[in-house]
């Protein structure tokens, strides 16, 4: 029996480590536990998932919260050092890009506990994004990386990784999106919020580059108000936006924007049922292009680059720059139904959780070969 401890800290680890979980529970040879750092606290941006996913609470909480990149990370490894040193796990799962994600798999570098790292391999190429560092130090630190897309292979054989420690699982994201998805239907928020299925946009922006710089906060909040002349927008804010818009006084007045449905953020079975039926999807988020591209709905991602180019290869991701005509002309060609339709990428089929399972549970009783050449 092995026993596996995986790390969740922001929103998308949620989805990914629900599916982890899952097929780590189901396995004969692992005991699962889950350690949540408190990266995210507020309920909208964790309770909700593990409710919704079936997740069990977490057997240990550090509850962290926010801080300054240094402070954040610091603050996680001193808690997850003493956690690990008392628990001692044969193996530590983390996922993704996040802070706690890069903070966790240093601690156990230092400390010889195996680490395995989900979602290895995605490149930005740009070291302005915090998550860039942070994949990049994590995917250097780890035994055993799990890989979403051909880029992320094609990365780390150009870093120098070796090739045992790299697996081709496919992506457990697109698990919980498959699992989910009958009962995302049922919830039916897009009837709720009284919306036509392809008529309306949704959107979800986040990241730094964007939402803290006060010029291109307020063009994206141009952008909303234009796009809201033309047909509804779902709007759902990310804490780190809702700070920002309220500091730059750009939370629009109830009212002065009809068909604009600005909300706190929604819950994983909503925001699945409002991009199932979206006309498009307009991010920065990483997962989300990776759900709209799953799903077959056109998503406009309004970044310079992805670290995830399958989603643009062949998915339904294109990259545009935050300019209103550029966007609003888009967004309007989408909802006309002229777009791409996309591919499902290869191993995108549900059953990454249970590849990662069966492969660490055999190489750690048998550490030779890589078991999914
Ligand atoms: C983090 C990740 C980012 C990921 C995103 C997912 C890092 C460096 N960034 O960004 O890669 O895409 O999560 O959503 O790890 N806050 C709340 N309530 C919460 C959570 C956050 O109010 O539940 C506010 C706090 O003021 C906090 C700020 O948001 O300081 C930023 O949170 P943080 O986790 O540091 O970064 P995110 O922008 O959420
Ligand atoms: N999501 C959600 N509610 C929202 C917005 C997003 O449940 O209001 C989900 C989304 O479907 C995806 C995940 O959160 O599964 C993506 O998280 P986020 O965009 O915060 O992080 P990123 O993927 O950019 O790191």
């Amino acid at each position: 029996m092995i026993h596996i401890l995986s790390v969740v800290g922001a929103r998308p680890n949620f989805i990914k480590v629900g599916a982890l979980h899952a097929a780590f529970t189901q396995h004969p040879a692992i005991r699962s536990r889950i350690l949540h750092t408190g990266q995210h606290y507020d309920a909208k941006m964790s309770d909700v998932f593990f409710r919704q996913l079936g997740l069990p609470e977490p057997d240990v909480y550090l509850g962290i919260g926010g801080g300054s990149h240094a402070e954040q990370t610091a603050r996680i490894m001193v808690a997850f050092e003493q956690e690990v040193l008392r628990e001692r796990p044969d193996l530590v799962v983390v996922v993704g890009d996040v802070n706690s994600t890069l903070a966790c798999a240093l601690v156990c570098a230092k400390l010889y506990i195996p680490v395995a790292h989900v979602e290895a391999g995605l490149r930005s190429g740009d070291r302005t994004m915090p998550e860039e560092i942070n994949r990049l130090v994590t995917d250097t630190l780890s035994d055993f990386l799990f890989v979403t897309e051909q880029s992320g292979l094609d990365n780390l054989r150009r870093e120098g990784v070796p090739d045992e420690k790299v697996f081709f699982s496919g992506n457990v994201m697109i698990d919980t999106l498959l699992r989910l998805r009958e009962q995302a239907e049922r919830v039916d928020e897009v009837g709720r919020l009284g919306l036509e299925a392809k008529g309306y946009v949704v959107m979800t922006m986040h990241r730094p580059a964007t939402v803290d710089v006060p010029e291109r906060l307020a063009t994206l909040m141009a952008m909303v108000q234009a796009l809201g002349t033309k047909c509804p927008v779902v709007f759902p804010v990310h804490p780190r936006t809702h700070a920002n818009l309220e500091r730059a006084g750009l939370l629009a007045p109830p009212g002065a924007m009809p068909k604009v449905h600005i909300t706190g953020p929604v819950g994983y079975l909503e925001f699945l049922n409002l991009m199932m039926h979206a006309g498009v999807v307009i991010t920065d988020s990483g997962g989300v292009q990776e759900e709209t591209t799953a799903l077959q709905v056109p998503c406009i991602t309004l970044r310079d680059n992805t670290e995830r180019p399958v989603t643009i290869d062949q998915g339904t991701n294109v990259l545009l720059p935050l300019h209103v005509e550029t966007v609003v002309a888009a967004a309007g060609r989408a909802l006309a139904g002229d777009w791409k339709a996309g591919t499902l990428p290869p191993r995108w089929d549900g059953r990454a959780a249970g590849r990662i399972a069966e492969v660490l549970a055999q190489q750690c009783f048998s550490p030779s070969k890589n078991v999914m050449e």
